[in-house]
């Protein structure tokens, strides 16, 4: 997979393209990584991106014509997708990271500025997209935070494949609860079912506290699982033991 970033601030990517997950699945050759300062497309000596609005007020806009320049000279003749980093896109989700993690090549626009000239948007993006409903000093961090979810979700990048199948999120649950050594920590002791050695008591135990997690924190979610026969009955389950604990 091929991840182009375009910001004028291409020194805050160093870090977080070169460590951890992302900066191995690189080394791996899973992910190429490239930044692109879209200064260097300015259409002018001054190296300008953005100008007054017109129609007056305040704020400055980013100029069409380096966004532009910048996308067709990482892009050539194919048509990737290009995210346009914004608070007003559509808000990011698992489902997304999924549908970005399966592109061979992404572009992310990382702007800084009142707005973006709506050319840009209307003739260059193929996607708007917000982290969240707060705004940012940039795009630049929202970019990082897409692209780290997605390229953990390419083959390989993970050490522990299972890791990404278990994800909350991707389950549509959230995750049950783990446990390491010791076995009793300061008095607070690990759930005997785990020590068990019994495998399907222990998935059961696990889908169990999952649900009962996203019915705590996340009821939303439910929404949109699919409800076998065992969730069906792990939900009267835990329905009964709330009833038994209020009574
Ligand atoms: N730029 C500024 N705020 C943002 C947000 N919440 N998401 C994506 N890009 C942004």
């Amino acid at each position: 997979m091929r991840i182009d970033v375009l910001t004028l601030f291409p020194e805050m990517f160093s870090g977080v393209f070169g460590t951890s997950i992302l900066g191995k699945a690189a080394e791996k050759g899973i992910v190429d990584f490239h930044v692109t300062n879209f200064r260097e497309y300015s259409n002018n000596k001054h190296g300008t991106v953005d100008d007054t609005p017109y129609g007056g007020g305040g704020g400055m806009v980013l100029k069409a014509e380096p966004i532009f320049g910048a996308v067709e000279a990482v892009t050539g003749e194919a048509k990737p997708r290009v995210v346009l980093m914004c608070p007003q896109g559509k808000r990011y989700n698992q489902k997304l990271a999924e549908e970005f993690a399966r592109e061979e090549h992404l572009v992310f626009i990382c702007g800084h500025y009142e707005g973006y000239d709506e050319r840009i948007r209307e003739y260059l993006v193929t996607d708007e997209v917000s982290i969240g409903d707060y705004v940012l000093t940039g795009g630049e961090l929202a970019a990082m935070v897409i692209i780290d979810s997605v390229v953990r979700l390419q083959p390989g990048a993970l050490g522990n494949e299972l890791s990404a199948v278990t994800d909350s999120f991707s389950t549509g649950l959230l995750e049950h609860p783990h446990y390491t050594r010791p076995a009793e920590f300061r008095g607070w002791k690990v759930p005997d079912i785990l020590m068990s050695g019994h495998h399907a008591n222990i998935e059961r135990w696990r889908l169990k506290e999952s649900l009962r997690r996203t019915i705590e924190r996340r009821p939303d979610l439910l929404d949109q699982i699919e409800m076998t026969k065992e969730i069906k009955q792990l939900l009267e389950e835990l329905r009964q033991e709330k009833e038994q604990g209020e009574a």
